[in-house]
């Protein structure tokens, strides 16, 4: 709303029963003119000073704020004891005008400020979602179109070499706007210009102002970059027809909220990406090392995690779970580390302290990982996989569903595997001995509904194809 609109607002809703009293009281015809000299309210009603000539409106006294003018108040009839009156009444008005404008203005500012903290908590429930980056991008950009509801709003990622676009609800597509969301090639130049200027001048955050002339018209924008450890990522984008109302201060800051959350949420992916490829490195050289050490279980915690993760997909554990499950399963035996080679592959019986130093490996695998902070979720799934449901396994001897789920999936796979796979002191056994094994195990060394999974996996054909040492076996 313009300032005189907002003014003739004010007069005629807050001032009227205060202007037609006095009119009466004085017996004299006032009104409230705007700056321009139109009549924003007249009284008595339909007195003639609606017609009367400027010139004759001797008697006016301005309403002003802040020493801008707004309007004036003026009586018909000329008596010099109303002059004093009427400069009183002017003052009285501007001063109630300006008041009503800052507590309108400190309403807005409070309100934009309510969106702008209503879009962070939106934007931050969706990036703790478990989703990939593209579709919580996609989900910002639609939360910020429904916010800016009659604006365009763009977002080009420059790993995705894409752009993607979503009209506010309120917005009419004009034929020029239209003509940009439609031609691809527009917005990539758009693109590449902006990022070619920002590169140059080696600036992250700063907006960029531009035009396009469409066949149908100027289209305008505003851009903010999308900055990823300083370098620029992508952008998002206001677009408006030449002739909409110019783009408001609240509206970019929006747009960099926009711009912000994905430069943090994509930056926090490339780190947590990196930290997973420096786990994954780690976790392969432990199995490595365990593997080194005893030959035949070679490749054997790789299948285990093949299986688990199966087991674990099956049974609709969430992402996260099913990545902690993957982790625990390759490092099952990674105690194995601290344990004599020779013991580990000796072909004749053990003796019981060997015995009981094998029947460590589960702890001592968690000692192993303990120091790393990033691998704390899988030390149950190592410390436990021995343990059995009847309560008669080890470290901790837990029963049921004491024993945690992770262990108890990977408890099925290591069994499984164990049993058709070679050993040093048998040849590997037959598939479908080993799934009898299973059946035979449920509820006693294994969770039922785990050792269920399973057989229902192999009924299916759906148990991992597993290069396994089978020593001539045919399974
Ligand atoms: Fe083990």
């Amino acid at each position: 709303m313009t300032t005189a609109a907002a003014f003739a607002s004010f007069v005629r809703s807050s001032c009227e029963g205060l202007i037609r009293n006095l009119a009466e009281t004085l017996d004299t015809p006032l009104a409230v003119l705007d700056h321009a000299g139109e009549v924003v309210l007249g009284a008595p009603d339909g007195c003639d000073i609606e017609t009367a000539r400027p010139a004759d409106r001797s008697m006016a006294a301005p309403i002003e704020v802040g020493g801008d003018s707004h309007g004036s108040l003026v009586a018909l009839r000329e008596e010099p004891t109303l002059a004093p009156l009427l400069q009183s009444l002017a003052q009285d008005i501007g001063t109630r005008f300006g008041l009503e404008r800052d507590l309108n203005h400190l309403t807005d500012t409070l309100s934009h400020s309510c969106d702008e903290i209503n879009l962070l908590y939106r934007f931050a429930r969706i990036l703790r979602s478990d989703e990939e980056f593209e579709p919580n991008a996609h989900r910002l950009l639609e939360e910020t179109a429904d916010l800016l509801e009659h604006r365009l709003v763009v977002l080009g990622m420059a790993s995705q070499g894409r752009f993607a676009w979503k009209a506010g609800p309120e917005l009419e597509m004009s034929k020029s706007l239209s003509w940009v969301v439609s031609n691809q090639a527009i917005l990539e130049s758009v693109h590449a210009e902006v990022g070619r200027e920002l590169r140059e001048e080696g600036v992250g955050q700063q907006r960029r102002a531009g035009s396009l002339p469409s066949p149908f018209g100027v289209v305008e924008y505003m851009l903010t970059p999308v900055s990823v450890r300083s370098e620029v990522a992508g952008y998002a984008g206001l677009f408006k027809a030449a002739d909409d109302p110019p783009f408001e201060t609240t509206e970019l800051r929006f747009l960099e909220c926009l711009t912000a959350e994905l430069g943090n949420a994509a930056t926090a992916r490339e780190l947590q990406d990196e930290l997973s490829e420096l786990l994954f490195n780690v976790v392969q050289s432990l199995v490595a090392a365990i593997e080194a050490k005893d030959e035949y279980t070679r490749g054997h915690s790789q299948r285990v995690y093949q299986l688990s993760l199966r087991i674990g997909q099956r049974m609709g554990l969430p992402p996260q779970e099913l990545q902690t499950l993957s982790w625990a399963a390759l490092l099952h035996d990674i105690g194995k580390i601290a344990i004599d080679g020779q013991v580990l592959n000796k072909i004749a019986k053990l003796t019981e302290e060997e015995f009981q130093m094998i029947k460590s490996h589960p702890e001592r695998g968690c000692r192993v990982l303990e120091p790393i902070p990033q691998l704390r979720g899988v030390l149950p799934g190592i410390r436990h996989h021995h343990e059995r449901f009847d309560g008669k396994g080890y470290p901790d001897n837990l029963k049921g569903e004491e024993i945690p789920m992770l262990a108890r999936i990977i408890s099925v796979a290591d069994s499984y595997d164990a049993i058709v796979s070679a050993r040093a002191y048998r040849p590997a056994r037959t598939k479908n001995f080993a799934l009898d094994e299973v059946r035979q195990g449920a509820g006693a060394q294994f969770d039922p509904q785990v050792a269920q999974t399973m057989l229902e996996l192999a009924v299916e054909g759906f148990l991992p194809e597993m290069e396994i040492n089978r020593n001539g076996d045919s399974a």
